[in-house]
């Protein structure tokens, strides 16, 4: 393996990740541990429980990491000591998530005595194109759909972002989380959706596409939400049972529709001919076969990270510390965590 060894830790949300990379860029333990099946019971993430269950499992997850990379290496035991660098989303997201891996990842990096580096977990959905495509060159449009986000992101260069739009209210994912809990469906929604879309016709109901002619690179989601439940009232009112296949289709239909009309635009305005996605909802079927045909007609490459890589994991972290490694730009043990940061 090349040098440097870097550890990346990441805990900004529901999933407890650690991840180790050589200079080269080949990813040699790529661990997480995710509390979804404790937050399901609430319908969504509870920050409370988040904190919580990332302090029971890091260690752990931390240690299986420096195992996988030593078994990947047919190397013995790796320690602390034999890495070169320990690098931790330090924002944005869930505060008291981020403060365990934070607060974990100084611990370690002054007691090995290892340079700490610091990652904005946006950057790292926008790496994990890097890690898919290692040929990957901007300038490229990255979208980025999860929970907690809806961006599309102009990457000039790495390091050099525009954010060309996002969401004026809620995230795509917290859409398909939303209408999901209204259909009495569970949670997370994204999939379950996704499931139940495949059976059902697309064109059956026309909810709205918010924002779809605006002319600007904004979304809206909220209104699609109150369409689909006023939608199963009134069904309900005339005496229907709603047709959920159709209602799964027909939303993911008008999130879709939306998605691409921007995300062509967002191609067109910055001439860019590399196309990326990042984030859970990316692994929607109907959003990656509807991206593969506009990218197809307009003649533009696209990157799809696999799903596992579409989530949030530590790998992608670790990508970003490469470059800061490089550059030399390290933090210090006053780092602190940020709820919200921009790319
Ligand atoms: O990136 P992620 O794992 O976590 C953060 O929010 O940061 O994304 C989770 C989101 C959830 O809202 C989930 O419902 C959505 O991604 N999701 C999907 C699909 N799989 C997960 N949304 C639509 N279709 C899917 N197949
Ligand atoms: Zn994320």
């Amino acid at each position: 393996f090349a040098r440097p060894l870097i550890l990346a830790i990441e805990s900004s949300c529901d999933e407890t990740a650690a991840s180790i990379i050589d200079g080269n860029g080949t990813i040699l333990s790529d661990v997480v541990a995710s509390q979804i099946d404790f937050h399901a019971r609430f319908g969504g993430v509870v920050p409370e429980i988040a904190s919580r269950k990332h302090i029971e499992a890091i260690c752990g997850v931390c240690d299986e990491c420096l195992d996988a990379a030593s078994r990947s290496l047919g190397a013995p035991q790796l320690h602390w000591r034999d890495l070169d660098a320990i690098a931790v989303t330090y924002a944005p997201g869930l505060v008291g998530a981020l403060v365990v891996g934070v607060a974990f990842a100084k611990g370690a990096a002054w007691g090995a005595d290892k340079p700490l580096i610091a990652v904005n977990h946006l950057e790292g959905h926008l790496y994990a194109n890097r890690i898919a495509r290692s040929d990957i060159k901007p300038p490229m449009v990255v979208s980025l759909v999860s929970g907690g986000h809806t961006m599309l992101v102009h990457v000039r260069d790495w390091g050099d972002y525009e954010t060309l739009g996002s969401t004026i209210d809620d995230a795509v994912g917290e859409a398909f989380d939303k209408v999901a809990k209204a259909l009495g469906l569970g949670y997370p929604g994204g999939p379950i959706i996704s499931k139940l879309a495949a059976q059902g016709n697309p064109k059956a109901i026309d909810f709205p596409r918010a924002l779809m002619h605006s002319g600007d690179l904004r979304f809206s989601l909220s209104g699609l939400k109150t369409a689909v439940t006023t939608y199963i009232q009134k069904e309900q009112q005339a005496g229907r049972e709603p047709n959920m296949p159709d209602i799964a289709a027909s939303f993911t239909a008008a999130v879709v529709d939306v998605q691409v009309a921007k995300a062509k635009t967002a191609l067109l305005e910055t001439g860019a001919k590399e196309f990326c996605l990042g984030g859970g909802v990316a692994a929607n079927p109907e959003l990656r076969a509807a991206y593969e045909r506009m990218c197809k007609k307009i003649g533009v490459r696209l990157t799809m990270p696999p799903l596992s890589a579409c989530g949030d994991q530590a790998a992608m972290i670790a990508e970003v510390a490469r470059d800061r490694f490089a550059q030399g730009k390290f933090a210090d043990l006053s780092l602190d965590v940020q709820a919200h940061a921009p790319l």
